[in-house]
C-alpha cells in the first residue's frame, strides 16, 4: 500500500497509469470502522485502483469542541486498510489541501442544505464541499464512494458532482450496523459499552418506521419522541420524514424507496445519526 502525505506525490503516481485503470476512492476522517472497510471493498470491487483519503478536515466543523474530540487512530487505521487491500492512502496536512487562513466556499444546494444536519450544523455542508471539490478535482476517481448513513451528505456531493460538470460516478453504499442495530461511525468510539447498548434505540425507531408504514408520518414521528422521552440517556435532536430528491420534509409517503426517516440524536455528549429509506 502506498500512503503519500502530498498531493504532488499522489498525482505523480497516479499520472504514471495513464487513462488504463479505473479508480475507485473513498474520503474519510480517519478513525475506520467496519463501514469505511465496506466501501473500499466496493471500490476494490468495482474499479481497478482504491483510494483512501484520511483527512480531518477542520472547515465542516461548525463546533471546534468537536473537531478537537474527533478520535485519531492513524495507525490502526493503515493496518486496516492493508487487510482490506486499499492499494492507496492520501493523507496530507491541512496545508496541502487549504491555503493559509482560507475558509469554506459557499455552495448553493437548494433544499438540500435547509434542514436535518444542515439546520443543526450551520457552515457543515458548506465544509464538507469544499473539501470534496478539491478531493475529486485531485484525484479524479472514476466512482466515489459515500455511507447511506450520511444520507443528506450522499445526496449534497451528488449534487455537487454536477454542479461540478465531474465525470465521476458517486455511489452511495448500505449502512454497516454492529449486532444491537447501531450504525458503525467514528464516533461510536467515544461511547461506553453500556451506551452502545443503548444506542440500539435508535435502530428500533427506524425499523418500527419501515414496519408500521400504514400508520402515517404524523404518527410515527409522535412515536419516536415518545420512545426517547422513556429513555433518559437520550436527548433526541430531530426526527424528520423526508424526501430523498429534496430532503424536504414530507408529511405523506411519496411512494417506495423515495423517502427516509432521519433521526439525529446525543447520548453521553456524543451526537449520533442514522437513517432509513422508506
Ligand atoms: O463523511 C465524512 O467522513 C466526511 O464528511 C468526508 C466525506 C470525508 C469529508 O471530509
Amino acid at each position: 500500500m502506498f500512503i503519500f502525505k502530498s498531493k504532488e506525490e499522489l498525482q505523480k503516481h497516479l499520472a504514471a497509469f495513464g487513462n488504463e485503470k479505473t479508480i475507485g476512492f473513498t474520503p474519510t476522517m480517519g478513525a475506520l470502522h467496519l463501514g469505511h472497510m465496506h466501501l473500499i471493498e466496493q471500490s476494490n470491487l468495482k474499479c481497478d485502483i482504491s483510494i483512501c483519503s484520511i483527512f480531518v478536515n477542520p472547515t465542516q466543523f461548525n463546533n471546534p469542541n468537536d473537531l478537537a474530540k474527533y478520535p485519531n487512530t492513524l495507525t490502526t487505521d493503515l493496518e486496516m486498510l492493508v487487510k482490506v487491500k486499499c492499494d492507496i492512502v492520501y493523507n496530507p496536512p491541512v496545508n496541502d489541501l487549504y491555503a493559509k487562513g482560507e475558509t469554506a466556499k459557499s455552495y448553493d444546494f437548494g433544499s438540500l442544505t435547509t434542514g436535518l444536519e444542515g439546520k443543526f450544523r450551520p457552515g457543515h455542508f458548506n465544509g464538507m464541499a469544499t473539501i470534496i471539490e478539491k478531493l475529486l478535482n485531485i484525484i479524479k476517481p472514476t466512482i466515489a464512494f459515500f455511507g447511506q448513513k450520511d444520507l443528506q451528505q450522499l445526496y449534497i456531493v451528488k449534487d455537487l458532482a454536477e454542479q461540478m460538470q465531474s465525470n465521476t460516478l458517486i455511489e452511495g453504499v448500505e449502512t454497516v450496523r454492529g449486532k444491537s442495530g447501531l450504525a458503525k461511525s467514528s464516533r461510536n468510539k467515544l461511547l461506553s459499552e453500556s451506551a452502545k447498548k443503548e444506542a440500539s434505540l435508535i435502530y428500533n425507531c427506524l425499523n418500527y418506521c419501515k414496519n408500521n408504514k400504514e400508520d402515517g408520518v404524523n404518527k410515527l414521528k409522535l412515536y419516536i419522541q415518545q420512545e426517547f422521552l422513556k429513555h433518559g440517556n437520550f436527548t433526541l435532536e430531530y426526527a424528520e420524514f423526508v424526501a430523498l430528491n429534496t430532503m424536504l420534509p414530507i408529511n405523506d409517503w411519496e411512494g417506495v424507496n423515495k423517502n427516509a426517516v432521519c433521526i439525529s440524536a446525543y447520548h453521553s455528549g456524543v451526537r449520533l445519526i442514522d437513517n432509513i429509506i422508506l
